[in-house]
């Protein structure tokens, strides 16, 4: 596999388009299974994740047609009922097949979603969801077997505001009877842009603060433009801040990054929004803030990893409480390599602000500490090289030439 060498020490400046959000990508595409009519999605980033939903659709006998960043996703034939083992495991999203399988055909096999880096990543509340809306569910070693007459509407409780069991029995509760009505739920705007395909589809849905109530509903074709990729633009701008210099994420929603942009500003970063296009500078630096993350609208997981790379070099020091994934300080390891001040106590960070950050070579452990890792080498002083590009090409599109577009010296080479 391929590594990226980076020449750090240089500030960031200009202007990066942004993709679409792969976070909503993944479930409104795995939305074309409750029709037998074409679903066509627009703004679909071009990442491995993307290709394993599509791969695991085709697998299930829908007709996938990519054209650039657009699919269409139709039907000529009866649906398998089974997932194939190699997406699900490569790629846990695909495991949201499930309930769309069982609703529409009776019966459903799925191999079990494995853990990852960033924690265990159980699926109870997506079981326990399934059989509250009258399915049989019986967990194997290796897989989930589904199987039920008829689903029937029922009042569901997540003990979490979980992103997946949100999505995942929202769109199977569109092809229930009567109405499901989902108890704190994750309102995240990729989990609000699937309420926006599913109800192009012809579904009735109700969004009263984290409750969710779904109508049994004839569901049709439809198409559909992705939201803007909330992750990716915050990765971005968090570039310029560690290298104190100006960028802007163009085409974005500001709206879906407050909490974000809410903490660069205490950390003394210009934020200016303008329209769909926003600019962060950091000329003078940064300094220290405590912040936590949780559910949206709370500062997003996603992005913590990429903050404390830029906090590593802040004036003062910083504390991040994680709340949402056990395992999300992956970074810390690589960030120290190249001398950042982290002590971790379970689930919070402490960073001690560093005069400078030094080159050294790193692996990426997942795509959002990768993408910490990369912030850090962008900003350090000398030659990083960072393997694992595997992890980071599962969430960004060309992040290499996108930073060079910007300044940055990073150059993909044979490992
Ligand atoms: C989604 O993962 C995102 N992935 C994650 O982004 C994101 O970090 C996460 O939501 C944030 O909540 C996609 O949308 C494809 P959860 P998901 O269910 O749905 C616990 C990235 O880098 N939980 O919201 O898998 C779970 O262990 C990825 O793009 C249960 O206990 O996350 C975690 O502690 C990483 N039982 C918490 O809920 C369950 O049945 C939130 O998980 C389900 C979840």
């Amino acid at each position: 596999m391929d590594v990226l060498n980076v020449e750090g020490g240089r500030r960031l400046a200009g202007r990066v388009s942004i993709e679409g959000a792969k976070n909503a990508a993944l479930p409104t595409c795995v939305a074309s299974l409750l029709t037998d009519e074409t679903v066509v999605l627009h703004r679909v980033p071009q990442l491995r994740d993307v290709s394993m939903i599509l791969f695991t659709l085709g697998s299930l006998r829908k007709r996938v047609v990519r054209n650039g960043k657009s699919v269409s996703i139709s039907e000529d034939g009866p649906l398998a009922p089974e997932a194939s083992a190699y997406s699900v495991k490569k790629m846990r999203a695909s495991f949201l097949v499930l309930g769309p399988l069982v609703a529409r055909l009776g019966h459903a096999v799925v191999p079990l979603p494995g853990g990852c880096s960033i924690g265990a990543r159980p699926i109870d509340f997506h079981l326990n969801g399934l059989r509250a809306l009258g399915a049989r569910v019986e967990e194997t070693a290796a897989a989930v077997l589904v199987d039920a007459d008829r689903l029937r509407g029922a009042r569901i409780e997540l003990p979490f505001p979980s992103v997946g069991a949100t999505e995942h029995l929202m769109m199977t509760g569109t092809l229930a009877a009567g109405t499901t009505e989902i108890v704190n739920a994750a309102i995240d705007p990729e989990v609000l842009d699937l309420v926006a395909l599913l109800r192009r589809m012809g579904a009735e849905i109700e969004v009263d603060g984290r409750t969710l109530r779904v109508a049994e509903s004839r569901m049709r074709g439809a198409e559909h433009t992705i939201i803007p990729d909330r992750m990716e633009a915050g990765t971005m701008l968090l570039a310029g801040v560690a290298t104190r210099g100006e960028v802007t994420a163009v085409d974005v929603c500001p709206e879906h990054l407050e909490s974000y942009l809410e903490a660069l500003r205490a950390m003394g970063a210009a934020v200016d929004c303008e329209a769909r296009d926003v600019t962060v500078a950091a000329p003078d630096g940064v300094r220290g803030i405590d912040v936590a993350t949780g559910p949206h609208p709370a500062f997003p997981t996603d992005l913590h990893p990429q903050l404390a790379a830029a906090l590593a070099c802040a004036d003062g020091t910083s504390q991040i409480v994680e709340t949402v994934f056990e395992g999300r300080t992956t970074y810390v390891d690589g960030l120290r390599a190249m001398g950042a001040q982290i002590a971790t106590d379970g689930r919070t960070a402490t960073i001690t602000g560093v005069e400078q950050l030094h080159g050294a070579e790193v692996e990426a452990p997942d795509i959002r500490a990768g993408a910490a890792l990369v912030i850090g080498a962008v900003a350090a002083r000398g030659t990083s090289r960072l393997a694992g590009l595997e992890h980071l090409e599962r969430g960004y599109d060309r992040l290499a030439d996108k930073l060079q577009s910007l300044g940055a010296c990073v150059e993909r080479r044979e490992a």
